[in-house]
């Protein structure tokens, strides 16, 4: 299957929130990576024809998403940004509550809702309302309803926002297993939540997908652009404002700079490999910094 985006816009009034997006997205897993703002959830409520793009289109093996209709949310599984839970739904409620209004017969809802709920952990607590659930029980909820009807195209908007570290190893698996067969497109501003599990990742700011490639084709973007220096630990304050800096270590006096830069930054300045996170500060800070 092929989910093709071409030349994708959404223009508010004055604001043009996604600006001209064009991808071919095939089975895979695929990580949006951007900052606040940047028109991830804009761009996936278009790809889920929740809202009208202003220009371009986007086709399923060569046919609109919007005039597909139901065939179209036949094969579309969705975790929205701002999830509404039913708080006063025990989770199994709400899986036959979500598998109902995707037209499942009962038995298969019910078949179905029991196999995700084992498969993320919580068939144990599917009788639990959901308003007593942690953080991370709710979004595997979440992606558990997104896979009711086992879509071939899955759409996960930071479905790892406020998760634990643990939790979020959790999700990563889980979606690693989900996303087989399938075209996966999961937004969220962490980059380590999409560095193991992206084939591609998707870089986009300002409406734009400003760079497309996987992981490692990302690092060769800032090859040659991340340093290490060591300065003495009170030109700290110094080289935060003056540079982009993407860590630091101080240790008994003296601390190591890890900075991103055109050029070196100090004459003591070593090249080091750049990583997906160098890559995304350079293009989230540049504009900030020098
Ligand atoms: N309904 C709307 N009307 C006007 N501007 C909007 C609307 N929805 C989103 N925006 C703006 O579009 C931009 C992209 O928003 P969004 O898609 O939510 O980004 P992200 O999910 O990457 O944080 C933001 O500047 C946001 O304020
Ligand atoms: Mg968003």
């Amino acid at each position: 299957m092929e989910l093709s985006i071409d030349r994708v816009t959404k223009q508010y009034k004055n604001k043009i929130a996604v600006d001209r997006i064009s991808i071919k997205l095939t089975e895979g897993v695929y990580g949006l990576l951007g900052a606040n703002g940047a028109g991830k959830t804009t761009f996936m409520r278009m790809i889920c024809g929740i809202l009208t793009p202003t220009g371009g289109e986007i086709k399923v093996d060569g046919r609109n998403n919007m005039e597909m209709g139901e065939e179209f949310r036949n094969l579309l599984g969705y975790l929205p940004q701002d999830f509404g839970y039913y708080p006063d739904f025990t989770a199994y409620e709400f899986m036959m509550y979500m598998a109902s209004l995707k037209g499942l017969p009962s038995g298969k809802a019910k078949d179905r809702t029991r196999q995700l709920m084992e498969e993320v952990g919580l068939l144990q607590a599917a009788k639990k309302k959901i308003k007593t659930y942690s953080g991370g029980m709710k979004q595997r909820l979440g992606i558990a309803q997104a896979m009711l009807n086992d879509p071939k195209i899955l759409i996960l908007d930071e479905p790892t926002a406020g998760l634990d570290p643990k939790e979020r190893v959790r999700f990563r698996n889980l979606i690693a297993d989900f996303g087989k067969n399938k075209i996966v497109l999961l937004s969220t501003h962490i980059v380590s939540d999409v560095e193991a599990i992206a084939d591609q990742i998707l870089l986009m700011k300002d409406g734009q997908l400003k760079l497309t490639g996987t992981v490692g084709e990302m690092e060769q973007y800032v090859e040659g652009k991340v340093w290490e220096c060591v300065r003495n630990e009170k030109e700290t304050e110094h080289i935060v404002e003056t540079f982009n800096v993407a860590n630091m270590h101080h240790n008994s006096g003296e601390t190591t700079f890890r900075i991103i830069s055109e050029t070196k930054p100090f004459e003591n300045g070593i090249r080091v490999k750049g990583t997906l996170e160098d890559l995304y500060l350079y293009y989230f800070q540049e504009e900030t910094k020098c």
